[in-house]
């Protein structure tokens, strides 16, 4: 059964919310306008219960079937906030707030949610609850660690817990996923380097902080291909090198900031352990000092075995057989972890055709997906609570 004609004929509408949300976006839990707009939308749909403030700034919606008898309660879940970076689309809906953009599809998840929210408060042509759950701070602000410690799970009885990311590369109207680990564990570290300051001319007298700087990154490099089993996967990266104001002065201090991505436990260990032994080691060799903070944040995406079947079921019942691929897992991370920590569930990727990549200035949500990830939601209730 492909996708519901329903789904079709709310696509202008919801691509018209879908716009709205990315000329406006917010980042993290500054999610104000965006859970506000969720929040006015459920009420107008007729949602039975409609919450804001959940995990600070959440929205959860609560859909009751024309039937209730089968005590089911299943999630579905969608994230709101942008990246703090600057569009570069040219589109005429393009981001109307300077260095905040919505370059990872949040829009496009927000819309299709709600769009799918707006056809089960209308047919609630299932036995059961479906509570729609709408999160900020996906982006690194653990926004769903946030929702689970404000009672999400407990509170609405959840059962089961879905959640769906826009896929740049993968066909539209493709769904893929897998059961086990999908997503990687992600963490971050800082290292502030300090050396000796002094003048660009007099290098003798000073330890220069940025020679010992380029080091370290260029060591760190060495981790992943050295120190890690070649069959294993891991992934480490500076994302930001910052040092010095002025081309005749050596400074005293300098920074790198960078992420650690991982699918086991024994391999997280051993990366951490390694940025630190390389990055003090590196520049205690110089007579430097390297300080190094870690942090752990997002735990491995993982799938669970029946929700996935089930979930790629579905998917297949969407797209067609051979539309719904298994893919192998991604060195992305993604807090919706945290929702699959607490609760049995799958995260499954939509497709959204060839476009740029999520997090780069001209990537763009492609609303052509929106029928099928409205398709996706509405088929996922009404096929695990039939009425
Ligand atoms: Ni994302």
């Amino acid at each position: 059964m492909p996708i519901i004609n329903r789904a079709a004929d709310l696509q202008d509408e919801i691509t018209v919310w879908r716009r709205d949300l990315h000329e406006n976006p917010e980042l993290l839990y500054d999610v104000h306008r965006t859970a506000a707009v969720v929040a006015e939308k459920l009420k107008a749909f007729g949602c039975d219960e409609v919450v804001p403030g959940i995990g600070k700034t959440g929205v959860v919606g609560v859909i009751r079937g024309r039937k209730h008898g089968s005590g089911r309660v299943i999630g579905l879940r969608a994230d709101m906030d942008a990246l703090p970076m600057e569009e570069m689309t040219g589109l005429p809906y393009a981001s109307k707030v300077k260095g905040k953009m919505h370059a990872c599809g949040h829009d496009g998840h927000t819309a299709m949610l709600l769009g799918a929210a707006k056809y089960l408060s209308e047919t609630r042509n299932f036995d059961g609850t479906a509570v729609v759950v709408f999160q900020p701070a996906e982006e690194g602000g653990a926004g769903g660690k946030a929702m689970v410690d404000d009672g999400l799970v407990t509170r609405w009885g959840l059962q089961e817990v879905y959640g769906m990311h826009n896929a740049p590369g993968l066909p539209v109207g493709t769904f893929a996923s897998r059961p086990g680990p999908l997503l990687a564990a992600s963490d971050f570290f800082d290292i502030v380097v300090e050396g000796k300051g002094s003048h660009a001319a007099e290098p003798h007298k000073g330890v220069d902080t940025l020679v010992v700087t380029a080091n370290i990154l260029l060591a760190l490099q060495t981790i992943v291909a050295r120190n890690l089993d070649p069959l294993k996967s891991g992934v480490v990266t500076v994302g930001i090198m910052k040092g010095g104001n002025a081309s005749n002065v050596i400074p005293q201090l300098a920074e790198l900031h960078g992420t650690v991505r991982t699918l086991l436990p024994e391999v997280r260990d051993l990366l951490e352990q390694r940025v630190g032994e390389v990055a003090r080691g590196i520049a205690a060799s110089y007579g430097a000092e390297a300080r190094v903070s870690y942090m752990r944040n997002y735990p491995v995406t993982r799938n669970h075995e029946r929700e996935t079947a089930f979930a790629m079921k579905v998917a297949k019942d969407v797209a067609g057989e051979g539309r719904v691929i298994e893919t192998p897992p991604i060195m992305g991370g993604e807090d919706f972890a945290f929702m699959l920590e607490a609760c049995p569930g799958n995260m499954i990727f939509i497709g959204n055709g060839d476009t740029a990549a999520c997090h780069h200035p001209a990537y763009d949500f492609n609303d052509a997906a929106i029928p099928h990830g409205v398709s996706y939601w509405a088929r996922l209730v009404e096929t695990a609570m039939p009425a």
